[in-house]
């Protein structure tokens, strides 16, 4: 069975709860998920799973939430080929640089060779509405696994 890990950076606890859902829908068919803050992790951990779902929201101008800011640069010195990818985050399209985040860490995910299996999920505003849309994603990532 494919060992997932969802990593999550959040300020407010935006993208910590919608990672908790992602969880859920991940789970659902009993799958193997670890969800973890980016706080708790290292870009070496990521080796050990077959499954990397990266969860991050966009801060200042189109930033990475802080936490996820030394990870990403870490990120450039590993390889995770053979590995599958997918990435979320809620952001506001007030901002001209909406879930900017998100878009960064696909292509970082990319370029260390892990395969995006899904389309990114970007949630603006409101987390609370959009609760089911985070748990139905995890649920259609945990498709495309098996599929
Ligand atoms: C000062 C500030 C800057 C922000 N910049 C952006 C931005 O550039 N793009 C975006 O999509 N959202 C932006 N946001 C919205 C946050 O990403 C959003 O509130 C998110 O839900 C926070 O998630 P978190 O609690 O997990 O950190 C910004 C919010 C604040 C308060």
């Amino acid at each position: 069975m494919k060992k997932t890990i969802v990593i999550y950076g959040s300020t407010t606890g935006n993208t910590e709860t919608l990672s908790k859902y992602v969880g859920e829908g991940l789970k659902a068919s009993g799958a193997e998920v670890v969800v973890k803050n980016v706080t708790e992790s290292g870009p070496e951990e990521l080796k050990d799973y077959d499954v990397i779902v990266l969860g991050c929201s966009t801060w200042g101008d189109g930033e990475l939430q802080d936490d996820f800011i030394s990870f990403e640069k870490e990120m450039r010195k590993i390889r995770l080929n053979g590995k599958k990818g997918a990435v979320f985050g809620p952001g506001d399209s007030i901002y001209p640089q909406f879930c900017k985040a998100v878009d960064i860490l696909e292509e970082r995910l990319k370029s260390c060779g892990a395969e995006i299996i899904i389309d990114s999920l970007k949630i603006d505003g409101d987390i609370q509405p959009q609760l089911e849309k985070a748990e139905d994603w995890g649920k259609s990532l945990r498709k495309r696994l098996n599929e």
